[in-house]
C-alpha cells in the first residue's frame, strides 16, 4: 500500500471521528459503524449555511415535522411503506428508541427476544431496563444465516406475557435481509404470544442488489398495530454524530404509550441533526446510489479476497450493510481474536464476544472506508492466521 495513504488521505481529516482516534497510528481501524465517504454535498451545504448564520439555537417545532415528512416521504418511495409524521416521535438515537420502547410498552418482569449474534446495545439496553435478555440463536445453512424458528418461538412464550421481539433488519453483524417469509413467521410468533415487535431498521438503504428489504410494519395492519420501527440517516449517509432518530408508532395505544414518558426525559435532537437529515432523505437518492456502488465494490473485493483463506477465517457476504462478521474457530486465534489481530495484525475490528455470548473466535469487520485500504485489511488480517 502507498504509505502515507491511511494518514494523508483520512486519519488527518478525520479528527472528531472515535473511529480514527481510538487508536494509535499503525492501527488500521475497522469497527465502529462510521463510513469514511464524507456527507451528502447538499447536506453539507445545508449546515455551512446554518453555521454561517451561527443558526445553532432551539430548533423550531416546524423543524421537526419537516424532518419527520422528509422521513415519511423517504420510507413511501423507497421502501413502499406509509408512515405518517404525525404517528412518529424524533428521537436523539435509535439506541434511545430501545430503551424508551421496552420502558413504555414492556410488563415490568417480562422478556425482550432477539437473534444473536447481536448489535451489543440490544443486550445492555434488555438489561439496564430490568427485562429478561433472552436470544436465538441465528444458524449458518448454506452459507446463509437463517432463524431457527423453532428456537425462536420456544423462546417467544418465555417473553411472554408483556414482552417484545426486538429485530434488526437488516441485521447487524451478519448482514442479512429477513424476506417476507421470514418476516411474516416473526410476526405471527409476535402475534401468537402477544409481543410487541421493536423493529430496528437502520440499515433498511443499504441493501445491496438483490435483496430487498421490507418494513415489518407492512406485512399486515394487525402486525402494524404490534410494531414500532426505528430508523436514522444516520448509516445511509454517515450523519450519526448529530443525534437524530426517528420512532414510528404502529397504532394511537404505542404513541400514546410513548409519549407517556415526559418529553424532559425522552429529549429532543438538535436543529443541525434535524436539518441534516431532513436534507439527506429529500435530496440524496442519488449520493445514496453512488455510495452503494463504492460500498458493493468493497464487499466484493474483501470477499473474494479472503476467500483463499476460508479454512481458518469464514465469513459469509452480507446482503446488507458494510460489516462483515467473520468467524476465525477454524483457527483460533488467542486469548481473542479481536485482540490478537489488534496486537499482532495492527488492526481493530469489534469484539464477537460483545455480540454473542462465547463469540470470542468472532470479529466484526467494517469495509466503508476507500477502496485501496481493502487489500490491506485482508493483509493484515492473514498475517495473523497460522500456517
Ligand atoms: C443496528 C443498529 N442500530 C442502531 C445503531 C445506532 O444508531 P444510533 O446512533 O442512532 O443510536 C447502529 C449503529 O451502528 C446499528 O448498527
Amino acid at each position: 500500500m502507498e504509505p502515507g495513504l491511511i494518514e494523508g488521505k483520512i486519519r488527518s481529516r478525520r479528527r472528531y471521528s472515535v473511529k480514527w482516534t481510538e487508536y494509535p497510528k499503525e492501527i488500521l481501524p475497522a469497527w465502529i459503524a462510521d463510513m469514511d465517504f464524507g456527507i451528502p454535498p447538499l447536506v453539507k451545504e445545508g449546515l455551512a449555511e446554518a453555521i454561517e448564520l451561527s443558526e445553532t439555537g432551539y430548533a423550531p417545532r416546524q423543524m421537526t415535522l419537516d424532518y419527520l415528512e422528509a422521513f415519511s416521504r423517504w420510507q413511501l418511495e423507497e421502501h413502499q411503506v406509509s408512515m405518517d409524521a404525525s404517528e412518529m416521535i424524533a428521537l436523539t438515537d435509535v439506541i434511545q428508541g430501545f430503551y424508551l420502547s421496552i420502558e413504555s410498552l414492556c410488563a415490568k418482569d417480562a422478556g425482550v427476544l432477539f437473534l444473536t449474534p447481536s448489535y451489543p446495545p440490544f443486550f445492555s439496553s434488555v438489561q439496564a431496563t430490568n427485562r429478561k435478555v433472552l436470544t436465538s440463536e441465528l444458524v449458518l445453512h448454506d452459507r446463509r444465516y437463517e432463524i431457527d424458528f423453532d428456537d425462536f418461538a420456544k423462546k417467544a412464550e418465555k417473553a411472554s406475557p408483556g414482552g417484545a421481539i426486538l429485530l434488526c433488519n437488516p441485521q447487524n453483524p451478519t448482514g442479512r435481509v429477513f424476506g417476507i417469509g421470514e418476516l411474516e413467521s416473526i410476526a405471527q410468533i409476535a402475534l401468537a404470544n402477544d409481543l410487541w415487535i421493536i423493529s430496528d431498521e437502520i440499515h433498511a438503504d443499504l441493501c445491496y442488489q438483490g435483496s430487498i428489504h421490507t418494513p415489518i410494519m407492512s406485512i399486515a395492519p394487525e402486525v402494524a398495530m404490534k410494531t414500532v420501527t426505528l430508523s436514522s440517516a444516520s448509516k445511509s449517509f454517515n450523519l450519526a454524530g448529530l443525534h437524530t432518530a426517528v420512532l414510528h408508532a404502529g397504532s394511537a395505544e404505542i404513541l400514546s404509550r410513548l409519549e407517556s414518558i415526559p418529553q424532559g426525559l425522552r429529549g429532543s435532537p438538535g436543529s443541525l441533526g434535524l436539518l441534516a437529515g431532513q436534507i439527506a432523505f429529500s435530496s440524496s437518492t442519488q449520493w445514496l446510489k453512488e455510495m452503494l456502488r463504492k460500498l458493493d465494490a468493497n464487499r466484493k473485493l474483501f470477499f473474494e479476497l479472503l476467500e483463499p483463506y476460508r479454512d481458518k477465517v469464514r465469513s459469509e457476504m452480507p446482503e446488507a450493510t458494510y460489516l462483515a462478521w467473520l468467524d476465525f474457530s477454524q483457527s483460533p486465534l488467542k486469548p481473542t481474536a479481536q485482540q490478537h489481530l489488534l496486537k499482532h495484525g495492527n488492526i481493530a475490528l469489534n469484539p464477537g464476544e460483545a455480540f454473542i455470548e462465547g463469540g470470542t473466535d468472532f470479529s466484526r469487520l467494517n469495509f466503508a472506508t476507500e477502496a485501496e485500504l481493502i487489500p490491506e485489511m485482508v493483509q493484515r488480517i492473514v498475517s495473523c492466521l497460522r500456517n
